[in-house]
């Protein structure tokens, strides 16, 4: 493969979507690789459809190993059909959330054990990995104050699990951040916006200084 696989993780309210749109120009005007960038769960219409079932608030009795199949199915279509084919091109791929997000939600936030999501996971992707991920963090009383002041963005159906919820997921992405050390790095989402864009931008150009020219 000869792409390079990059992955923004992150609570709600860390600003992932805002990083992506911030990022992708400034990565553009320094490097002549293709870049694309995408979304879990989504990215492609069949995937998209199976977000719709996920994140509907009608799905409320949802069992949590259905929720994780669903995830899972969604990535490898996802995976399959965009993410793959980009990375045989060459081309850069910057996505919104992969296998680290249900390491956290449905691993430690709906306590199903990161190993066993790990392993659901290891099947849907045949062991690729990012060559980097960027993790946004950020507390997650601030996160969820942030969606409720943005109610513009659309409230889904783990948006509405209560803060308990969502302290289990930032603990899990703590975790997976302190095992996975060369592949992670953890980015002050509490800083301004330009000051994230800022860093994640540093970083990645350092990590890749072979595809980006650095001033
Ligand atoms: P989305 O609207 O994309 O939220 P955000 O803007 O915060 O990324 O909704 C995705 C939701 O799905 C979010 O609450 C996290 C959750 N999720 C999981 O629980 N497991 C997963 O594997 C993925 C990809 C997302």
């Amino acid at each position: 493969m000869k792409g390079i696989f990059i992955t923004v993780e992150g609570a709600e309210g860390s600003g992932k979507t805002s990083l992506i749109q911030g990022i992708l120009p400034l990565l553009k005007e320094r490097s002549n690789a293709f870049i694309i960038t995408t979304r879990e769960p989504g990215g492609i219409p069949l995937a998209e459809r199976i977000r719709n079932v996920i994140l509907d608030v009608q799905s409320k009795e949802m069992d949590e190993k259905t929720e994780s199949l669903l995830f899972a199915a969604s990535r490898r279509e996802h995976l399959m059909k965009k993410i793959l084919p980009a990375l045989k091109d060459g081309k850069i791929v910057i996505t919104d959330r992969f296998v680290d997000s249900s390491l956290a939600y449905q691993g430690v936030g709906r306590g199903l054990g990161i190993e066993t999501i790990a392993n659901l996971n290891t099947f849907v992707t045949d062991d690729l990995e990012p060559d980097l991920t960027l993790y946004l963090d950020i507390l997650p009383e601030e996160g969820l104050a942030r969606i409720q002041q943005n109610r513009a963005n659309e409230i889904n159906r783990l948006d509405l699990s209560g803060l308990e919820f969502h302290q289990k997921v930032h603990a899990g992405y703590l975790k997976i951040a302190k095992d996975n050390p060369k592949r992670v790095v953890v980015i002050d989402a509490q800083q301004p916006l330009t000051k994230v864009i800022e860093d994640c931008f540093e970083v990645i150009v350092h990590r890749f200084p072979k595809l980006f020219k650095i001033n």
